[in-house]
């Protein structure tokens, strides 16, 4: 129990914390910087220059660094817009007993506890290097890696993280909701029976609550953009589609498609059978539409 309370804690903070960062892309960043020619545009990773955004004065290698903030990450990397607790994997934390072990020495705490520096070697980019900059271009420590999870499995066992997949075990073998499983997605467990749309709460906007797990871009599928408000000639589409099928294609607050458009995030079961949210009419990939879902919104 404990343990559950955690993981839903944390999880729910990087859930969060990915959704701020997204509603504050939105805002105008306007940065004070030390040196005038550099705006919040200015990559300033791997040129060699910019000593300064960063270091006191310019350090010598192995002596003293001259970190700016009191080597604070979140002021250090303010560009990025994070707060503190607010970066898409926990920092600032020690390891729990069960992680300490697996942490391999090449990615070393800081004050024994997970930090920036641990999977990113800054140092990597303190000087000019093209080559590196387009192989490693987040200078993560240990890279290249074909997989994104690859660096991910250096600490965490993939065995205990293919049991974040939300999707498969939303019940258990007595068909009953394991509220847990809700909390990946929503900030608080929804009344199945009754929530509508308008009512639930989700962590994080409407794509970063699926693109946290999933790297799929605005441009999916078939590489169109489709997180958009549907023109009016497909608005039809939709309701046509709607009404003949039974079914729902619902589109977010702002009326735009997202995510959840097509694909139910829920296992059949959890949304009673009556309501048109609980339908999932092919179980390829959860979509809502029987068939080819491409022709629920286009004409042949
Ligand atoms: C984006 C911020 C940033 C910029 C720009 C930057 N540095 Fe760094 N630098 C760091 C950080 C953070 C560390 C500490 C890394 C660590 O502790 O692993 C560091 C470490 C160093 C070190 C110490 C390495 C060691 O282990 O002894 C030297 C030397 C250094 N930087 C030189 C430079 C020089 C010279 C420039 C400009 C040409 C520069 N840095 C630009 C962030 C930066
Ligand atoms: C557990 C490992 C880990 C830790 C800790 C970590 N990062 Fe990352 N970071 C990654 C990985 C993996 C990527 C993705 C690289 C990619 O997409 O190629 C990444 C990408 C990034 C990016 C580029 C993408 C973006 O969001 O704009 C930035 C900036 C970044 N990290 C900053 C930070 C900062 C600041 C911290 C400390 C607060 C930090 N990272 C701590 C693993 C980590
Ligand atoms: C340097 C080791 C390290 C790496 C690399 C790492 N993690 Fe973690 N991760 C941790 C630690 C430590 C925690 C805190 C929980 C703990 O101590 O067991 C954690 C917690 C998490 C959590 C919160 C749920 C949980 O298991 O407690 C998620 C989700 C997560 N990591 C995902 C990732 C992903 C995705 C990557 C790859 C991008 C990654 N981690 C890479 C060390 C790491
Ligand atoms: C993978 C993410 C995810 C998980 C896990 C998840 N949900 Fe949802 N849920 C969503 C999204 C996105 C929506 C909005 C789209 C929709 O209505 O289906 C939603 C909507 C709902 C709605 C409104 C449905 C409607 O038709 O208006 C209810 C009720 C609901 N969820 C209950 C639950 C319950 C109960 C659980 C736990 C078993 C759960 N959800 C788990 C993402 C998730
Ligand atoms: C906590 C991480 C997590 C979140 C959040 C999440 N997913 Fe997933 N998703 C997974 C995992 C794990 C799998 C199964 C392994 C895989 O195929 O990558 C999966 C599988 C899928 C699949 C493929 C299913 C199949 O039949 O192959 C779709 C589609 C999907 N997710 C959509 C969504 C949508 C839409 C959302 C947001 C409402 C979402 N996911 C949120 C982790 C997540
Ligand atoms: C307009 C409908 C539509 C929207 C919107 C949509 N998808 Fe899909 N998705 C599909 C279709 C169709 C497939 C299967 C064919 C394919 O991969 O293009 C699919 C496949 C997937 C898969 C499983 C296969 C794979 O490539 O991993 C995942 C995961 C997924 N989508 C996640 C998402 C996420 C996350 C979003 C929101 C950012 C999203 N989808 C938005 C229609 C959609
Ligand atoms: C939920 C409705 C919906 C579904 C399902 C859907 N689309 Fe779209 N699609 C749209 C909307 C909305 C646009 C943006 C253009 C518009 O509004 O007229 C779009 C645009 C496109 C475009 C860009 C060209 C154009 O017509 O503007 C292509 C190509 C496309 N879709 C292909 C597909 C394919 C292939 C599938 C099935 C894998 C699919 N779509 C599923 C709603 C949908």
């Amino acid at each position: 129990m404990k343990q559950f309370v955690y993981k839903t804690i944390i999880l729910g903070t990087i859930i969060l914390n990915v959704s701020m960062i997204y509603a504050m892309q939105g805002s105008e960043n306007i940065l004070i910087s030390s040196d005038d020619t550099v705006t919040d545009l200015t990559n300033i990773h791997y040129t060699g220059k910019y000593c300064e955004e960063c270091h006191e004065k310019k350090p010598k290698k192995g002596s003293q660094k001259y970190l700016k903030y009191n080597t604070d990450f979140n002021q250090l990397c303010k560009c990025h817009m994070y707060i503190p607790g607010e970066y898409t994997h926990p920092v600032d934390i020690e390891p729990s007993e069960g992680k300490i072990n697996r942490i391999p020495a090449d990615l070393p705490l800081q004050n024994g506890k997970l930090s920036c520096i641990t999977c990113h070697d800054i140092y990597m980019q303190c000087s000019q290097n093209p080559d590196l900059e387009y192989s490693n271009k987040r200078f993560l420590r240990g890279a290249p890696y074909t997989k994104r999870t690859d660096l991910c499995f250096r600490c965490h066992d993939d065995t205990q993280y293919n049991k974040l997949d939300p999707h498969n075990n939303q019940l258990d073998e007595n068909g009953d909701i394991v509220a847990e499983k809700c909390l990946y997605c929503h900030l608080e467990k929804p009344d199945e029976l009754s929530d509508s749309l308008q009512e639930i709460k989700l962590l994080g906007n409407h794509l970063t609550v699926c693109q946290r797990c999933h790297v799929k871009s605005i441009n999916h599928p078939a590489n169109a953009k489709h997180i958009v408000i549907p023109s009016a000639e497909i608005m039809n589409m939709i309701k046509k589609t709607e009404k003949q099928f039974n079914i729902v294609l619902p589109l977010d607050y702002d009326g735009k498609i997202f995510c959840a458009t097509c694909h139910n995030p829920h296992q059949k079961g959890v949304i009673p059978s009556e309501r048109l949210g609980a339908r999932v009419s092919s179980s390829e990939y959860g979509q809502r539409y029987p068939g080819n879902i491409c022709v629920a919104c286009h004409e042949k």
